[in-house]
């Protein structure tokens, strides 16, 4: 039996990884509300989950990289009065190169997709759960919160914002009857390296992980509650690495694999 007003939020759910969730979402039968910025892609994947599921599917528009982009969310679903059940925070893009040489602006819009929007729709979204004493959040951040990313600088700081703000909210939100978990995937293979500029070599390549896999992964965690979700052993062995070697090398690892 659908509920026709309680809805699942995926920002970035047209395309990679929030695709697979939303897929995942839509065959256990839980209406969608889909955020991303092209719109033909978003009708597609309404018409798609509706015909395919017989889900609800809501499509809202939006460039979340501008100043103030989240406030459309806001306003359709206040204004359609939507119960959101799971707010998934995954829209994010990235970028490659030294800070100094960015194109000027490219560092703003990451810091309001990846940090101000997600900051600001975990605010408001949270405080309805709260009323309701029921909900979830799974905020999208990466391994690369774990360290400091030369020549990805702004996309590894930005993921180690959302790493820390998730793990404390996910405590101050325990009791209220509200999961939060933080999915921090290794590389997968999705158009997202690509945008980003990134190149990877072909032994890379190798271990890029399905975003499928992924999705899966984090459904099962995000529905147990778990605050931090490390897809697949060979992420879990890096971050344990990681912790145990000093900083120092980490970075110059990171920026050897980035030359
Ligand atoms: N792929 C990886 O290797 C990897 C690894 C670790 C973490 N992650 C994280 O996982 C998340 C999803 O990444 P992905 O690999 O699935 O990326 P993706 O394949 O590039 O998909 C990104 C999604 O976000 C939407 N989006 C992009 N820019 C937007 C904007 N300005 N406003 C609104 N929506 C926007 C895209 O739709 P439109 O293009 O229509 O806007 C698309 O639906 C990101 O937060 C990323 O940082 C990815």
């Amino acid at each position: 039996m659908i509920n026709l007003n309680r809805y699942t939020l995926i920002t970035g759910g047209s395309d990679g990884i929030g695709f697979e969730l939303a897929t995942i979402y839509a065959k256990n039968k839980k209406n969608l509300i889909i955020v991303a910025k092209n719109e033909n892609k978003l009708k597609y994947v309404k018409a798609k989950f509706e015909n395919e599921y017989g889900i609800s599917v809501e499509i809202i528009q939006c460039d979340l990289s501008v100043d103030k982009g989240y406030e459309k969310i806001i306003e359709v679903v206040e204004e359609k009065n939507f119960t959101v059940d799971n707010l998934i925070n995954n829209a994010g893009i990235g970028s490659f190169g030294f800070l100094h040489d960015l194109e000027d602006g490219l560092e703003e819009k990451i810091i309001n997709i990846n940090i101000v929007a997600l900051t600001m729709l975990t605010k408001y979204f949270s405080r309805k759960m709260i009323e309701r004493r029921q909900g979830g959040i799974l905020n999208v951040a990466s391994t690369a919160a774990f360290m400091g990313g030369p020549k990805m600088s702004i996309y590894y700081s930005s993921k180690a914002y959302v790493l820390s703000l998730t793990e404390a909210i996910h405590d101050e939100l325990k009791g209220l009857g509200i999961r939060v978990s933080c999915l921090c995937p290794g590389p997968v293979k999705t158009s997202f390296q690509e945008k980003a500029g990134i190149k990877k070599s072909e032994k890379s390549k190798r271990y890029l992980m399905d975003a499928s896999d992924i999705a899966q992964c984090a459904y099962r965690e995000f529905a147990r509650g778990k605050a931090i979700i490390i897809p697949g052993y060979k992420n879990k062995l890096l971050i344990l690495g990681n912790k145990l070697i000093p900083r120092a090398l980490s970075r110059r690892i990171i920026l050897k694999n980035n030359s």
